[in-house]
């Protein structure tokens, strides 16, 4: 498995942006351990119902403070104080800034030296997304909503989850590879276009698929190195699913996969929801065919790149901004921004472009700066 470094990606091992850790009902039942950008973590709900994210090991003595349930005060559930978390073994208490604020046994100022990292964190779309950036700057922008979210006729997504060990750069080369459409997911691109704006990058296209027997379209939108939105239109469905993936270890990816859609009902009903989760179902089996490709393939260091192929090169030049210090990310946005059409294909439908602008513009404007 290749590392960062083996594509040359930049000075840090894992890309800045906003990336999902967990699924917001898995806090339900207490604080959680992960490991994410190649650390442990310590993840919990604080009683505001704020999810806290933080390094894991308490500096008094390394412990770990989401991963010791033997511990009495775990299993009594005293661990949550507000939005701090004690630590199991001698109850110093971590705020969610990562600053201790209390020792039980001690009356004087806590040392800042007990300091840990506390990362941004935003619990949204049943999601919970951390801004990871090995600089630790604050987030530039914030992750993406879909206004449906809101509306009760559409049926919430319930993550797949599940881990690959491959270098994410080459699932994000999918946003270049128009002719992987037609061997791997037998809809054969009959229109194909990127655009990248920033810290978003844009795909559109579409084809006939086979499986449907209908003209398919798909607009998937990366929006920073971690986290994707797709709307897809076939026939007269439409829905939106979300694509994360986020770095366990160097060449190491969990995937995260839902879809949104719309059902009968005003308030879902069974049925709704039956359906809601056939056409996850069916998104992810789509997905997942390339999933096999991806575990099983050598490195793509270098792709021989004929004159009518995607624009990789582009979109790799995209994905190393995040590996970069922010001052530098802005010099490969100005190489790679505006519009990259591999065929020249025709505009697209005008319901998906009336679409896109009204989802995209205003993401694009939450860009800080
Ligand atoms: S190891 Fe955490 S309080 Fe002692
Ligand atoms: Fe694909």
């Amino acid at each position: 498995m290749a590392k960062a470094a083996d594509y040359s990606l930049g000075p840090n091992t894992f890309p800045r942006g906003w990336f999902i850790v967990a699924e917001s009902s898995d806090l339900d039942s207490g604080p959680l351990a992960l490991h994410f950008f190649g650390q442990d973590l310590a993840l919990y709900r604080g009683e505001s119902g704020k999810p806290v994210l933080l390094d894991a090991y308490c500096k008094h003595m390394g412990t770990h403070l989401t991963a010791s349930d033997s511990a009495v005060i775990v299993k009594e559930g005293n661990q949550i104080e507000g939005d701090s978390i004690r630590c199991p073994y001698h109850g110093w208490r971590y705020a969610p800034d990562g600053t201790v604020d209390d020792i039980p046994y001690h009356d004087g100022p806590c040392p800042k030296s007990a300091s840990i990292r506390s990362y941004p964190v935003r619990d949204v779309m049943n999601c919970i997304m951390a801004w990871y950036d090995a600089d630790g700057g604050e987030p530039e922008y914030e992750p993406p909503f879909i206004k449906e979210w809101t509306d009760s006729q559409w049926v919430k997504w319930k993550l797949d989850v599940l881990e690959i060990e491959n270098h994410p750069i080459e699932m994000m080369d999918n946003m270049a590879d128009l002719h992987h459409l037609g061997p791997a997911h037998g809809a054969p691109c009959e229109f194909f276009e990127t655009e990248i704006h920033d810290h978003i990058y844009v795909q559109r296209q579409g084809g006939f698929l086979k499986l449907f027997n209908a003209m398919l379209y798909t607009f998937t939108c990366y929006i920073g190195p971690g986290i994707l939105i797709g709307k897809d239109f076939y026939n007269n469905m439409e829905y939106y699913h979300i694509i994360a993936y986020t770095p366990v270890d160097d060449g190491v990816v969990k995937i995260y996969h839902g879809a949104l859609s719309k059902g009968e009902n005003k308030i879902p009903d069974d049925q709704d929801i039956e359906m809601a989760r056939q056409i996850q179902a069916g998104a992810l089996e789509a997905l997942s065919a390339d999933f096999s490709i991806w575990k099983n393939k050598k490195p793509a260091l270098n792709i021989i790149t004929l004159p009518n192929e995607g624009p990789f090169a582009t979109g790799r030049s995209w994905y190393k901004q995040f590996f970069e210090k922010t001052e530098k990310a802005n010099e490969y946005q100005q190489q790679v921004n505006g519009l990259h059409n591999a065929n020249n294909f025709p505009t697209v439908i005008d319901e998906y472009m009336q679409w896109e602008e009204s989802w995209l513009s205003p993401l694009a404007l939450l860009k800080k700066g």
